[in-house]
């Protein structure tokens, strides 16, 4: 059974939608079981649609993880994006969201979480909470900040921990809702599961601060209590790599802000397992 996936496509740049019409055409060659855009295809939710049109009918299962670019909008919070806009406009093109189930093809699951980011990454004892909290360094500012707010269901709202754990709640439904008959699992991220998985540039020291905002280890340890999962595909760093989680695989091959001019080699930008 062959899962493809493909993150980061960032379709706002002439240079971006070409790679990703070319990571398309190489999905039809592919012919995968199991389709996963894994998160960042856009800059909010109302531009979806076409992306997931372009990519629907390739395979019979499609999976669509958000990242935190889709939530960006200066209108509706990032829950409700999250929880109803979005499951919404997947279901229109045939692919599915999970939340609280997991995805069973026999004996194959797979489970999925956009993941965030909760200071795990940051340096020890370098930045305090506040600081974290407060998204900018050295004059640099993290477009979360600005772009995008969780909200509770009171309205009020809700910090990078409280985001985390809302949703290592879900992706723990999904681990638990797996059947017996299920031998092997694919967990499909958006962000970071582990600091081992971070691209090099993070140990720079100007971009330290930054590192935080990658992921959070508390999904790592998560699916590594899980014998069963032995891949995590994930992206959002936009540095390629693959490492090891204990037992598990993590793969990251992000496309990313394509310079415009470069040679974009798609098969280099999507991860196809044939389990
Ligand atoms: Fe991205
Ligand atoms: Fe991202």
């Amino acid at each position: 059974m062959k899962v493809w996936y493909a993150s980061d496509l960032h379709v706002e740049s002439k240079t971006n939608r070409t790679a990703t019409l070319a990571l398309r055409d190489l999905a039809i060659k592919e012919a995968p079981d199991v389709l996963i855009l894994g998160g960042d295809v856009c800059n909010g939710p109302h531009a979806l649609s076409g992306v997931l049109a372009m990519f629907s009918g390739i395979a019979p299962l499609n999976v669509f993880v958000p990242g935190n670019h889709e939530l960006w909008d200066g209108a509706i919070d990032a829950r409700t994006i999250h929880y109803k806009v979005l499951p919404e406009i997947c279901s229109a093109h045939g692919f599915d969201m999970l939340i609280d189930e997991p995805l069973q093809i026999g004996s194959i699951g797979i489970v999925a979480s956009m993941g965030w980011y909760d200071g795990t990454f940051a340096p020890p004892n370098v930045f305090s909470a506040d600081a974290l909290a407060r998204k900018q360094h050295l004059g640099r500012v993290l477009l979360d900040a600005s772009q995008l707010r969780w909200l509770a269901a009171d309205g009020s709202p809700m910090s990078d921990a409280d985001v985390t754990n809302l949703l290592l709640d879900d992706l723990r439904s999904q681990i638990e809702n797996l059947g017996d008959e299920v031998t092997r699992v694919v967990a499909a991220l958006h962000m970071v599961p582990h600091a081992n998985a971070l691209g090099q540039r993070w140990n720079e020291e100007e971009r330290s601060y930054f590192r935080a905002f990658q992921g959070s280890e508390r999904f790592g340890e998560l699916l590594g209590r899980d014998s069963r999962i032995r891949d995590i595909l994930c992206g959002h760093d936009h540095e390629s790599s693959q490492s090891k989680i204990g037992t598990i695989t993590v793969h990251k091959r992000p496309v990313g802000h394509i310079k415009p001019g470069s040679v974009f080699e798609p098969t280099a930008h999507r991860v196809l397992l044939d389990l």
